[in-house]
């Protein structure tokens, strides 16, 4: 096991370069499934998650030449329709090939993803999309897996309780090849869903409303593989403008859509930074101390959850007290623990958080929960006096290229060290 040792006290300036988005690559490279043939993906992002899906879809009959950023995906006539949980464990993502498998195969056995430590992730929203588009789930005596059957799909009008991204993208892609029309209302409007639907758009599939709430989709008989470049982490580019204004930093950040990140740029603004656009990305400077800045995560185009620690990282130096609210994932303050040891003052009811900002964080040793908080306590390491360790830094691994050199190139003290309190 490795973790990240931090020596803090360093402002971060310099370029960082986002790849593609994790969250799309893993639905796109579900996507492949849909036709016969060989798709390429560029721009896929070199992250512990791509070889595990590749794992995944070389189980079900599929082969993944190449490596990042450019993979080819041949997918043969028939295709399995098992994903075990050794793998579907392992990257919660990897259930998006449940509405394929349907479409391809008509029966589906996809492991529970089971527990994450950001919280509960039912997943009754996609079986109600699925259900409607006439798959039949068996609920008796199926250890641990999601069985389905559907002889023939066919299309139908799905409203969503709420936009769910992975509900929205496992409908859709049993929907474009259902026999006739189906809208999603609702629907998730992530730029990982617009990315899906682009990369399906090309495959053949009929889809309108791509962007919005509603979809509309008119089944087709087949689709073609296509060739497609994954659309950019936003999730990243937004640590590293977060990583600006935190350390009072200097950060220019290419390969990145600013638009995909209006709000938290604003918010970076409110706090005190200057953020300039550019074609290729954006740059974010900050020569003081961040003001505190209130946060309420939503669905896009709402603040998003996957940087709210970074926010509230941010929060934790910042001048003043900040009000900070979750409404998607309930689990996602666990990884305050870890900040409190680094001395932050953060207290939490529910859903809610207040941050109060303290002049400096204190180094110590602490543990990533998932990939997003894992990012957050190095940042928070960044600007802590003395040594910070962060254990378990698979987790951040699974969704950042180069975490380590892209820190290291923007003037930070930190390596990759063997965790030795395993040994
Ligand atoms: C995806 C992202 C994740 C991001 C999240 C929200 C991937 C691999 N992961 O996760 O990084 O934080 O979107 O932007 O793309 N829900 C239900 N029933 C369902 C499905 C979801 O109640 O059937 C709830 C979940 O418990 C959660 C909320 O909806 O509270 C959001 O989940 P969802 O949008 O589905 O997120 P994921 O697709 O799991």
């Amino acid at each position: 096991m490795e973790q990240f040792e931090v020596v803090g006290g360093t402002r971060l300036a310099g370029e960082a370069t986002v790849a593609g988005a994790k969250n799309s690559v893993l639905k796109v490279m579900a996507a492949s499934l849909l036709a016969t043939g060989t798709t390429r993906l560029t721009n896929v992002p070199d992250i512990g998650d791509v070889p595990i899906m590749g794992e995944v879809l070389g189980g079900l009959g599929a082969t993944v030449d190449g490596d990042a950023p450019d993979i080819a995906i041949t997918v043969p006539d028939e295709i399995g329709y098992e994903a075990d949980y050794h793998h579907v464990s392992r990257i919660r993502g990897s259930v998006c090939v449940l509405g394929p498998l349907l479409a391809r195969a008509g029966r589906a056995r996809v492991a529970m993803p089971g527990g994450d430590a950001i919280g509960s992730r039912t997943l009754d929203l996609h079986i109600m999309g699925l259900e409607r588009l006439g798959a039949v789930f068996d609920t008796a005596n199926t250890h641990g897996y999601l069985v389905a059957e559907a002889a023939q799909l066919a299309g139908a009008q799905i409203w969503l309780d709420f936009p769910s991204v992975g509900a929205t993208e496992n409908i859709l892609m049993a929907a474009v090849l259902a026999k006739g029309n189906t809208s999603i209302d609702n629907a998730a409007r992530e730029p990982e869903i617009v990315d899906l639907c682009e990369m399906l758009i090309a495959m053949g599939a009929q889809i309108g409303g791509v962007g919005t709430s509603t979809l509309e989709i008119e089944g087709v008989d087949s689709l073609q593989p296509a060739s497609h470049r994954v659309v950019a982490d936003r999730i990243v580019a937004g640590t590293w403008a977060f990583a600006a204004g935190m350390t009072q930093g200097e950060i220019r950040v290419r390969g990145a859509t600013h638009e995909h990140l209006e709000i938290a740029l604003d918010k970076l603004v409110q706090a005190g930074a200057v953020v300039t656009t550019y074609d290729d990305g954006f740059a974010v400077s900050c020569d003081a101390r961040p003001r505190a800045v209130d946060i309420v995560t939503l669905p896009y185009p709402g603040f998003p959850t996957d940087l709210q620690p970074m926010a509230i990282a941010m929060n934790s130096v910042a001048d003043g007290v900040a009000f900070v609210t979750e409404n998607i994932f309930e689990g996602r303050f666990m990884f305050i623990d870890e900040l409190a040891r680094l001395g932050a003052d953060v207290r939490t009811d529910g859903h809610h958080a207040i941050v109060r900002g303290r002049e400096r964080l204190s180094g110590a040793p602490v543990r990533a929960t998932d990939i997003r908080a894992g990012a957050a306590l190095v940042l928070a390491g960044v600007v802590a006096d003395g040594v910070t360790t962060i254990a378990d830094a698979f987790h951040v691994d699974r969704g950042y290229q180069s975490f380590v050199e892209t820190l290291q190139a923007l003037g930070a003290n930190i390596r990759r060290v063997e965790d030795s309190t395993l040994l």
